[in-house]
């Protein structure tokens, strides 16, 4: 079986990826990871998002790996380990920008694909369910309200990163309406999702909520 997670910034995907990834004893893999890495690669090169062609030919020469791992995913960068680096702020304000180009999404989807090709992953995203795995057995669609979001990444925020949570909904909600309104595979709900709303719920209860999901898939099968 493959699980799809997709869902707007800051819904909780990642953590709730990985642990339900370990309860099942499924491989995580974190797409937004591939995108950012690409995108630490263009601030590297001083290719801006604008330049559609220039980040075409950069994309074209990278290695992208990411290597399952006891303390989470390590994601590689031309072999470089670049896995905290693409959490900067300066790589997630402009990820979104570099996610909406062709070139970008038509290298790292099959490079998506063909990790899960095996089966038995849980692949989060943004288009996992509706573009990348249509196939896949299990698609959820993990929301919570921009104000829950926002303050759950302030609250990750370190005391030399913080800035005002007013800042950070807004700066949430311009991601959101990019990555819905971009023309190539845009933030969207598979027709055949669960969604989970997790405003209101701990991390447990929606690891709880999707497994009982993949029991039931499974018993169906
Ligand atoms: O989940 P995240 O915040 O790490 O994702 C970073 C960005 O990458 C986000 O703006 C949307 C984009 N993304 C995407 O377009 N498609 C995916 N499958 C995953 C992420």
């Amino acid at each position: 079986m493959n699980v799809a997670i997709d869902g707007p910034a800051g819904a909780g995907k990642s953590t709730v990826a990985r642990k339900v990834a370990e309860q099942l004893g499924y491989v995580y893999i974190d797409t937004g990871a591939m995108y950012r890495a690409v995108t630490l690669a263009a601030n590297r090169a001083g290719v801006d998002p604008d330049e559609p062609d220039r980040l075409g030919t950069l994309i074209s020469g990278l290695d992208i790996r990411l290597e399952p791992g006891v303390n989470g995913q390590t994601v590689l960068l031309n072999g470089e380990n670049v896995t905290e680096e693409i959490r900067s702020r300066d790589v997630t304000l402009r990820v979104s920008k570099v996610a909406s180009h062709e070139a970008v999404r038509a290298k790292l989807v099959d490079l998506q694909r063909k990790l899960a090709s095996a089966k038995g992953v849980v692949m989060d995203g943004r288009d996992i369910g509706s573009n990348v795995l249509p196939d896949a057995e299990l698609k959820v669609f993990l929301t919570a309200s921009v104000q829950t979001r926002a303050l759950r990444r302030f609250q990750e925020l370190t005391e030399d990163q913080k800035v005002p949570l007013a800042q950070l909904e807004q700066e949430i909600a311009d991601r959101d309406r990019s990555d819905e309104q971009r023309v190539h595979a845009p933030l969207v709900r598979a027709k055949d999702a669960v969604v989970v709303d997790s405003t209101d719920l701990t991390v447990d209860q929606v690891v709880e909520v999707i497994i009982d999901l993949s029991r039931t898939k499974t018993a169906e099968a």
